[in-house]
């Protein structure tokens, strides 16, 4: 379980999980922070099999657990996080969830948030709306999760280029490679600033 030397990191992921293996990678063998556990609410996510790879403790749970009860929250405090980070991570946390982790939950968000944010906007749906609206530019918007879909509190963005001919799928493509360059380093600085 939760191990005081290093700080904790716990990853939410719904998915193919390949902002949580940067993650994984990236604090393997690091001196000072680990990730602690993953999280996800598909119980044939790739994400776990990702965090079994890399021998980190991989759990499940269901609907029932999340919003309806505090076994999701009791799982959480026993890994002891220090941050919580949701990457490709498709449900609204509850409120009791954000409460007791006030400024420890972030979201990795694939457009420049507030533009292409909210209920629904997630995977290609967000990149088919960015091409769609003819803009020069998207990129990813890491922020801070409060009780609103895509509402708290911006960390940081990068940006890259829409180009005039892009498909969702090569847009996509982009702005995936930003967010595995970009959020390991960002978490780093998060957590080293506590
Ligand atoms: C990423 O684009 C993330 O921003 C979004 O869902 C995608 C997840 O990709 N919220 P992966 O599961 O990390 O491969």
């Amino acid at each position: 379980m939760a191990q005081p030397d290093k700080k904790n990191i716990i990853i939410f992921a719904s998915g193919s999980g390949s902002n949580a293996q940067r993650l994984m990678e990236y604090f393997e063998h690091h001196s000072s922070i680990r990730v602690a556990a993953l999280f996800s609410n598909k119980a044939n996510a790739y994400a776990l099999t990702r965090a079994e790879t890399f021998n980190v403790p991989a759990l499940f749970f269901s609907r029932e657990d999340f919003f309806n009860s505090d076994k999701v929250l009791q799982q959480l405090q026993e890994f002891k996080p220090d941050l919580i980070v949701l990457a490709g991570f498709l449900w609204l946390v509850p409120q009791h969830i954000v409460q007791a982790f006030p400024n420890k939950i972030i979201n990795i968000h694939p457009a420049l948030l507030p533009n292409y944010g909210g209920k629904g906007m997630h995977g290609i749906h967000v990149h088919t709306a960015v091409v769609q609206a003819k803009e020069p530019e998207s990129g990813i918007s890491i922020h801070f999760v409060n009780e609103e879909y895509d509402k708290g509190d911006l960390v940081s963005q990068f940006r890259c280029p829409v180009l005039p001919h892009d498909t969702p799928e090569e847009l996509a493509a982009r702005v995936l490679q930003l967010e595995h360059e970009h959020l390991p380093k960002v978490v780093e600085e998060l957590l080293l600033k506590q």
